[in-house]
């Protein structure tokens, strides 16, 4: 099976969490496009009733053109279930997201979430953090101070840029940073530092957020126990 193929064996896996009654967290990317596709095929053949909040436009779209019922965040009480992807993922499942440039309202919809599953395939399984590049999503003015304390700190910062050589931006119309680290040795200092920087809204670290994890390996969907 190749890459894609692993993703869809996850998140068809995980589809199978998604319980009657429940308000779900959708999260964002290739992997996550297989599970709306996944769930949509149960909410049709099971008459699940189920509601969603979605962490982007791309995910929402979706999934109401297949019949699940979308909400605003902010016009729900809480959220059962959270499922997402991932970009690197360790042992104790500490990861890093926003490859997708969504992290800000992947980490909301996650915190607001009771439970959270990460849905990868093989290859996002890593020892250390870091060879990923770390997304920070940064608000325009200043954002070049913000660079430059980065840069001192020698985090290895990189404006992302799009095909055209253009700053990328964010949902909320921000820039995306990106920390070329190569490997993040302490990810919960790190963390601090970057949630004490002003001008990041939000960086793509998440830590001691996940519950489960499912991944997809050429034997199949493989659900991790949780090592903390
Ligand atoms: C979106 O910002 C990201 O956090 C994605 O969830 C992550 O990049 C995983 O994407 P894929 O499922 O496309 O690999």
């Amino acid at each position: 099976m190749n890459q894609s193929e692993l993703k869809k064996v996850a998140a068809e896996h995980a589809a199978e969490f998604v319980e009657d009654g429940m308000t779900l967290g959708l999260g964002t990317g290739s992997t996550v496009f297989f599970l709306v596709e996944a769930i949509a095929r149960r909410v049709k053949a099971e008459n699940l009733h189920i509601e969603a909040v979605a962490t982007s436009s791309r995910t929402a779209k979706q999934a109401s053109d297949l019949g699940i019922t979308m909400k605003d965040i902010n016009d729900v009480d809480h959220i059962d279930l959270c499922i997402d992807g991932a970009d690197e993922i360790d042992k104790h499942f500490q990861g890093i997201k926003g490859g997708g440039a969504a992290h800000t309202l992947e980490k909301m919809v996650a915190t607001t979430s009771r439970r959270n599953i990460w849905i990868v395939d093989e290859s996002k399984l890593v020892d250390t953090l870091g060879k990923f590049p770390l997304p920070t999503e940064v608000i325009p003015f200043g954002c070049e101070q913000v660079f430059h304390r980065l840069d001192a700190e020698g985090l290895h910062p990189q404006f992302r840029l799009d095909d055209q050589g253009q700053r990328v931006t964010t949902h909320n119309k921000n820039f995306v940073i990106d920390l070329h680290m190569g490997k993040i040795e302490h990810p919960h200092l790190l963390k601090q530092f970057l949630d004490g920087q002003v001008g990041i809204l939000e960086h793509g670290l998440f830590l001691d957020l996940v519950d489960t994890v499912v991944v997809g390996t050429q034997d199949g969907a493989k659900v991790l126990p949780a090592i903390r």
